[in-house]
Formats: C-alpha cells, structure tokens, sequence
C-alpha cells in the first residue's frame, strides 16, 4: 500500500509496515542497513534481520553478537539509522533512533532461549566477529553463544520515507516524541 495521502495516517502506517517486515519472510524490509558510527573508525553500515518491531513503542529489535564493532560504536554513539528499502513499493524508510544494547538480563534470555539452535550457534565463534582467520571455517564452542548474543532495541525519533512514484515522489518526514508524531510533506 502506497503512502497515504493524509499525513495524520502515516505513523500507523509506517508501523504496520515495520510489523510485517518483523513477521513476514516475504516483506522486502525484513533486512534493513543499520547505519553506525564512531570517532575512531568513521561511519559502516551492515545489513540485518529486523526480527520484531513493536508499534507502542515504534521499537525496532535486532539481534548481534556483543564483540562485533556495530556494537563498540554504539556504546560511544547510540544514535543510529536502520535503512529500509522495498524494491515492490520503490519505497526507502530510514528510521533514526536511539539503541539500548542488552548483553545480560531476562530480555536478552528470552530471545536467545526462543532462538532455534541452529541461529544460537552463530554467537558460537571463539574469536570475535571481524578477527582474521588462516581457514574460513572459524573454531566455535556452543557454550559460549549465549555470553556472546546481544540484542539491540532501537527507539525511533525519526522516519523519513520517500516513495518514488510515476507522478510525482514523496517523501515525509515523521518526527515522534512521547507517542506523538508530527508528520510533514518534504522535498523529495
Ligand atoms: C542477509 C543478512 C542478514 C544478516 N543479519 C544479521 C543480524 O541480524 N545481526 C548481525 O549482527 N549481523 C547480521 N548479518 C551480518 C552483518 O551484515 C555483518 O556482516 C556482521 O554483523 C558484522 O558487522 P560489524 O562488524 O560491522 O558489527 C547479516 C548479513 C546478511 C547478509
């Protein structure tokens, strides 16, 4: 469904979308770029799974493992950006927002407890994610995956969403603040 013409709709809108892609392995949105950055090493973006979106909140959840440097640059910025692109609808959504990184607690073991064994074993390796290898295959220990599983909860403050369009593009801009939004009309 395309953007609607009224801007009042687009918050929910942009939400329902952002559900699907948390839900849907056919949604185009599932694998957004999530967008980082640090003093020391300049900006990097990485595709990755949008595996829940809760539209209460407009909070997006990702999964990762706590060694990867996605994480070190989000420990000395936590503002960030997940760029989402849907090649059906030719619409880009870029959600800026501030991320909570949990390496402990319950919310953290809930998600890897319902993580299928196979997906747990991706936290597995011994050397952390980025370390070189003489061999592509890197040594794991199972034991290890839930120490190294993080997840990443991201509050959105911001969308901007262009849809490219046969008569004309549009883009809006949606500023969220305490379950409020303010929608505007932006040059594409
Ligand atoms: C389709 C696809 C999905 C991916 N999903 C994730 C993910 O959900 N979490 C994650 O940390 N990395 C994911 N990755 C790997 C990242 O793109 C990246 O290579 C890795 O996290 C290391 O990033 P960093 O060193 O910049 O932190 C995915 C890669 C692909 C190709």
């Amino acid at each position: 469904m395309p953007i609607p013409t009224d801007l009042n709709q687009i918050p929910d809108w942009i939400a329902a979308q952002l559900v699907r892609a948390g839900v849907d392995r056919k949604s185009a949105m599932e694998w957004p770029v999530l967008v980082t950055g640090s003093d020391a090493s300049g900006s990097s973006g990485r595709v990755v799974v949008l595996r829940r979106f809760d539209p209460q909140n407009h909070r997006a959840v990702i999964y990762t493992d706590r060694r990867s440097r996605k994480l070190k640059d989000l420990a000395e910025r936590s503002q960030t950006e997940l760029v989402f692109f849907d090649p059906k609808q030719m619409l880009q959504v870029r959600l800026r927002g501030d991320a909570v990184v949990h390496v402990d607690g319950a919310r953290k073991d809930a998600a890897f407890d319902k993580l299928p064994a196979r997906s747990q074993s991706d936290y597995s390796t011994k050397s952390a994610p980025g370390t070189r290898l003489l061999d592509p295959q890197p040594e794991r220990e199972l034991d290890l995956s839930r120490k190294h599983f993080a997840l990443i909860e991201i509050d959105a403050f911001e969308y901007d969403i262009l849809s490219l369009e046969r008569d004309g593009h549009r883009r809006a801009l949606i500023e969220c603040s305490d379950q409020h939004y303010h929608a505007s009309w932006v040059t594409p």
